[in-house]
């Protein structure tokens, strides 16, 4: 039997026409646009399409996009000077500054000068802590895309057990968070664990955030288990470039209950959520 798959580009265009809804009320009952500042600092290809695909779809949903495209040679007082004024400015409800940054530049400090209430990407270090105290925090983009997905999929999740394989501060550690706050039985996996195919066999949900190609096979998969492929890797085959997750796709349909594709599982939701987060940011702002 082959295995449901995941129609993440459909969740997010649902996801959207709710936010827009919203966005339409605020405006007609209260006069207020809620709006996103991308900060974009260099000229990574990649960045700058996630970057062009927010403006466009935060526009979309009805809410105003503020771009600064900043030079690679910027300096840490410029970038902490656009951040205070971006902090200070009422139109502004959401900021994010797309990573990764030029090397120069330190990530850390730069996330942590945003405004907590504005930082929609859940990053700074007072969100963190809210997350991992179970309070009322901004949540990573892409794992609470993720966490929709899995609720709409499985409906309560409480008792499963759950595998992260990836343990880095945007997906991995916020996931194993979120799962944990629905009453999973959490497992952080990583590229030092021993027999990962052990542990991720043992997994009713496997959330897959590596960033390496098609390593998970599905020889790895529980019989039934939902699989979330947060991996967007290009690779060259057949002489074409091609999208492809962290799991391999071919095998681990085959044995999954159900499966997120790449592209058009994770996402699109990424982007859909970041858009529900500045409507959250912008209805806390106007209390
Ligand atoms: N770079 C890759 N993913 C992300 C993300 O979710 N947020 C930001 N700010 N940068 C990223």
């Amino acid at each position: 039997m082959t295995a449901t798959i995941i129609d993440g580009k459909a969740f997010a265009a649902k996801v959207r026409a709710q936010v827009a809804g919203h966005v339409a009320r605020l405006r007609e009952e209260q006069g207020i646009t809620p709006g996103l500042a991308v900060v974009l600092v260099g000229e990574d290809p990649a960045s700058e399409v996630y970057v062009r695909n927010k403006g466009k779809q935060t526009v979309e949903v009805g809410m105003t996009s503020y771009e600064h495209k900043l030079p690679a040679e910027t300096s840490e007082a410029e970038l902490l000077g656009l951040i205070g004024r971006l902090n200070a400015d009422p139109a502004v409800h959401g900021i994010l500054v797309q990573l990764p940054l030029p090397k120069h530049l330190d990530s850390d400090l730069v996330i942590n000068a945003i405004d907590p209430a504005k930082d929609v990407d859940g990053f700074h270090i007072s969100n963190v802590g809210l997350l991992g105290t179970g309070q009322k925090a901004m949540v990573p983009c892409t794992p609470l895309g993720c966490l929709m997905m899995l609720r709409d999929h499985l409906g309560a999740l409480s008792g499963l057990d759950a595998v992260v394989v990836g343990r880095s501060n945007i997906v991995g550690k916020p996931m194993a968070q979120l799962l944990l706050g629905d009453s999973c039985t959490v497992t952080i996996a990583h590229s030092r664990t021993k027999d990962l195919g052990a542990v991720c066999r043992r997994a009713d949900i496997l959330v897959a955030a590596v960033g390496r190609p098609e390593m998970i096979p599905g020889a790895w998969v529980k019989p039934g288990a939902t699989v979330i492929d947060v991996g967007i890797n290009r690779i060259e085959r057949d002489g074409k470039t091609k999208l492809v997750g962290d799991v391999d796709f071919a095998s681990a349909v085959e044995v999954a209950g159900a499966i997120t594709p790449v592209p058009g599982g994770v996402g699109p939701m990424t982007i859909a959520c970041l858009l529900a987060n500045t409507l959250t940011a912008c209805c806390r702002a106007n209390g």
